[in-house]
């Protein structure tokens, strides 16, 4: 084994987080050297796609980097493609990688992410049995699908919804499972979800509410997914969308403070001097969510990097951003900002029937989230309150021929 690599800063993980920090760093100034890891073997790429464009469409990579391949080099940054970081000891500010390697680092960031969670039924391991998070797992289930007419898929969340929609555009045949009463529940409201579940079926979706799975059987394209109520569904593949784990094994080895996500303060360190975490994998304080909270969003991912960036640079900054979100499926886009789980009331917006509509959720007069669907202006306005904590008159919030942004 050579003489450990150092570097200034050692960023694990180059998905959104990860790499959203090596560019702000640099974008804020930070002329030290930068190294990214990433176990997969791409370039830092971009999710969204995964589960809409891409499945219809020819899936290129290239299409989807977040920066070409020579910005990474200009900007100095070094990324470690198919390099998986093995261990990490904050002690001596030491990282052993996969191929035995040492990285001897002042600072490491664990961008980590989360991993898809598995089925755990009988026939959770059969060949065709997918999960979507990387772009790997989308070539396999874009293959499936494509030589497939029918599919079932498990998780009525955003993952599942957005696969379901854009298999319908493809022709093929779909069932959802979904174990509680409502589609998306941990994310939006009943009012959002009944909008949802319609807009499925009136595509052709067929939902299977409050079942769970007893099994599945079968081989290849001649599956049977068994539901808890006895319904048997025969389709060629499952798609598995059923929620996400903080990745967090390299925190916990290393002794660093975890309970669901890695805990860090509102600058995202960790409890490890010199070991900050980030985006998905990060439990941190959020004023939106009045406690400890894990987010999982592009925008928080951006977020989360730049203040990690202010906290390597020696700036004293804390994290007060407003969550966002957004989801497209078949015409209609749903956009989401702050966290409503507080809400003791709501204001329904517009037709919600067919959109654009919003619902906006307040908790003692003060506006705290928002969900819109085709109603940008909406949105945006909605964020601004939001953040500004602003109390509104709710007579006229009720009557949606005021914009919200007059009620700044
Ligand atoms: P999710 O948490 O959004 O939804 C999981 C759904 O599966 C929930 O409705 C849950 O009740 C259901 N479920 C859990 N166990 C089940 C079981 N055994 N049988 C049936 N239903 C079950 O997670 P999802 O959709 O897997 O997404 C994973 C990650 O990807 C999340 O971080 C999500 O935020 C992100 N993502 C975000 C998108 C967006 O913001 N537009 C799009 C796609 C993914």
């Amino acid at each position: 084994m050579g003489k450990p690599t150092k570097t200034d800063v050692l960023i694990v993980g180059a998905g959104h987080a990860g790499a959203a920090l090596a560019c702000a760093l640099r974008r804020k100034g930070f002329a030290g050297s930068i190294i990214l890891s990433n176990d997969e073997a791409h370039l830092p790429y971009e999710r969204p796609p995964l589960s809409k464009a891409c499945l219809l469409g020819v899936p290129s990579i290239d299409k989807l980097l977040l920066r070409e391949q020579d910005f990474w080099k200009r900007a100095n940054i070094d990324i470690l493609t198919g390099c998986r970081v093995a261990a990490i000891d904050p002690g001596r500010n030491v990282a052993k990688l996969g191929n035995g390697r040492s990285i001897q680092f002042s600072w490491c960031v664990l961008a980590t992410g989360g991993r898809a969670r598995a089925l755990d039924c009988p026939g959770a391991d059969l060949s065709g049995i997918y999960r979507l998070r990387t772009f790997d797992d989308m070539l396999a289930l874009h293959d499936a699908l494509s030589s497939a007419e029918r599919l079932t898929v498990i998780g009525g969340g955003y993952i599942g919804l957005e696969v379901a929609a854009t298999a319908r555009a493809l022709g093929k045949q779909v069932d959802v499972v979904e174990t509680q009463s409502r589609v998306l529940s941990r994310s939006t409201s009943r009012v959002v979800s009944t909008f949802l579940e319609n807009e499925h079926r009136r595509h052709g979706v067929r939902l299977h509410m409050e079942r769970s799975i007893a099994a599945i059987e079968g081989e290849d394209r001649a599956l049977t997914v068994q539901l808890s109520d006895g319904t048997c569904l025969f389709t060629d593949l499952v798609l598995a969308g059923i929620g996400i784990d903080a990745e967090t094994a390299l925190a916990e080895a290393a002794g660093i403070a975890c309970h669901a996500g890695v805990l860090v303060d509102s600058a995202f360190r960790s409890s490890a001097p010199n070991v900050l975490a980030i985006g998905d994998c990060a439990r941190h304080p959020n004023d939106f969510a009045g406690g400890l909270w894990r987010l999982e969003s592009v925008q928080h991912a951006e977020d989360s990097a730049n203040i990690a960036a202010d906290t390597i640079l020696g700036r004293t900054v804390s994290y007060h951003d407003v969550p966002a979100f957004w989801s497209d499926q078949y015409d209609f886009r749903l956009q989401s900002a702050g966290i409503a789980r507080e809400a003791d009331d709501m204001v329904v917006r517009g037709d919600t029937e067919r959109g654009p509509f919003s619902v906006v959720y307040l908790r003692e007069g003060r506006i705290i989230a928002i969900d819109a669907v085709n109603a940008p202006r909406e949105f945006i306005a909605g964020r601004r309150l939001i953040a500004e904590g602003a109390s509104v008159d709710r007579d006229r919030l009720a009557d949606s021929g005021v914009p919200l942004r007059a009620l700044a």
